[in-house]
This record gives C-alpha cells, structure tokens and sequence, in this order.
C-alpha cells in the first residue's frame, strides 16, 4: 500500500515538492496532505486531488511520512503543535535550512526515522541536486526517501556535518549560475547583440 504523505508548509518548495510527486506519479495526489494557515493559494493542488488544510495534527495523523517545509523560525511552534500524532509509523523530513536533525528530535523527544534534505528552487522543475542526511532509519526507509526525491531530481546521501557545505554548493549554486548567465548577457550586449539574442546565446550555451 502507498505511504500517506503529509507537507507541513505549503509554500514554495512544499508546492513544488507535492506538483512534482503528482507529475512524476510517486503517488496518487489523493495521498498527499498539504497544510499551510491561509489555504486559499492551494486551490490548483487541491483542484488536483491533494488535500488541503491547515490542520497540522490531522494531517500528521493521517499520513505516514511528514515533510517539514515551513521556516527555521517557525519550527519549534509547529513541530510542537503536531508532535503528539507521532507514533512508530511515521518517517520525517525536514527540508528546514540550518535545523539540525537532533534540533528536531529534541523537539519530538520520540526515536523516529529523521531525514534532512537539501533540495534546490529546480525542484520546481524536477531538476533539483538534492543532498540527504539521516538517523535512525532502516535500509528501506532510506530507499524510501531516496526515491522519492529521485522523482524530483538527483539525489546523493550525505552526512549531515556537510550539510551547510550543501548548502552552498548545490542550493546557493543555483544563484551563483545564475549570476554567470546574466554576466554573460551583460557582456553579449557590450559586444553589439540586442538582449534578446544575447539571452538566446548564453542560456543555451549553458544548457549545451
Ligand atoms: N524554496 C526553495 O527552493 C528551498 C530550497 C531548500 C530549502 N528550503 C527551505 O524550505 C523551507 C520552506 O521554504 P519556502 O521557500 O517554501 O518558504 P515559503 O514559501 O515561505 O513557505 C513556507 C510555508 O509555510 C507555511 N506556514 C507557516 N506557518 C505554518 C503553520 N503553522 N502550519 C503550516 N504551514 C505554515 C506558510 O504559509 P502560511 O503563512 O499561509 O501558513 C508558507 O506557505 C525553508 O526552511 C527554506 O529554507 C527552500
């Protein structure tokens, strides 16, 4: 049977996460819970099956993976207001930048299986470079994770001592590409091409 999968945080990247496990067809959008205070902005996932609420502990209760996808700040808050629905079926992933996986056992103060991942925004575009640590879980929980965010892009697991040094190299990454594309167009109109051509030729001397 498929896990129940349940987003805390239905912003940018739980967004992404649960369009790209729907299109990748992991699982079907009616096992997919997404949660965020002002549910209006989730009409199209809602449209497409997944449930919408801003019921953290129902959702929990109800699924059998959680992933955290709200801001540093707002962990502690949140993770306690659903903590009690956490029983021996669940797995959790944070995709929380700089909490660290025991700042979240602290929290839950139970011994799950915690994964932290750091994905990148190209997880929008099920291209995300996705790097992986974890505790306590068993082989096939691992496999699990793993391929779940395998629809979404690559995936490599790493320790999580690394995780800041993944940070830079694959999240801000994007950024740092970014910045290399625009330097090139800048640099195509110095030397005569209007922007739109001078965008055409770097970008697509990038993807080549
Ligand atoms: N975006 C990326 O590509 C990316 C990549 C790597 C890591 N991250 C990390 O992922 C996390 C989320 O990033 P993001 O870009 O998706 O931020 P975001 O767009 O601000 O999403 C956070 C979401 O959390 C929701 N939220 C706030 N309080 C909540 C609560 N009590 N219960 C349920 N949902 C709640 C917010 O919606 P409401 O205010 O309506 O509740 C919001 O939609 C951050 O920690 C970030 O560092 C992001």
């Amino acid at each position: 049977m498929s896990k129940k999968i349940a987003i805390i945080g239905g912003g940018n990247l739980g967004t992404a996460i649960a369009e790209g496990l729907i299109k990748s067809k992991f699982c079907k959008a009616t096992d997919i819970t997404v949660t965020k205070r002002n549910i209006t902005t989730l009409k199209e996932l809602a449209g497409k099956g997944v449930t919408v609420t801003c019921d953290n502990a129902a959702a929990v209760r109800s699924s059998d993976l959680v992933i955290l996808a709200i801001k540093p700040f707002q962990v502690s808050d949140v993770v306690n207001g659903f903590k009690k629905e956490l029983t021996a079926k669940h797995i959790l992933v944070s995709v929380v930048t700089g909490v660290l996986i025991s700042d979240i056992e602290s929290i839950i103060k139970k011994k799950l299986p915690v994964f932290r991942a750091m994905p990148n925004t190209a997880i929008a575009i099920q291209e995300s470079m996705t790097c992986i640590g974890v505790t306590n879980a068993s082989e096939a929980q691992t496999t699990y994770v793993k391929d779940l965010f395998s629809t979404l892009g690559k995936v490599t697991m790493i320790d999580e001592k690394l995780m800041d040094a993944a940070t830079v190299l694959g999240a801000c990454g994007t950024a740092f590409a970014m910045r290399y594309i625009r330097a090139n167009i800048q640099g195509g109109i110095e030397i005569g091409f209007d922007a739109v051509t001078a965008n055409l030729i770097a970008a697509q001397t990038v993807k080549g």
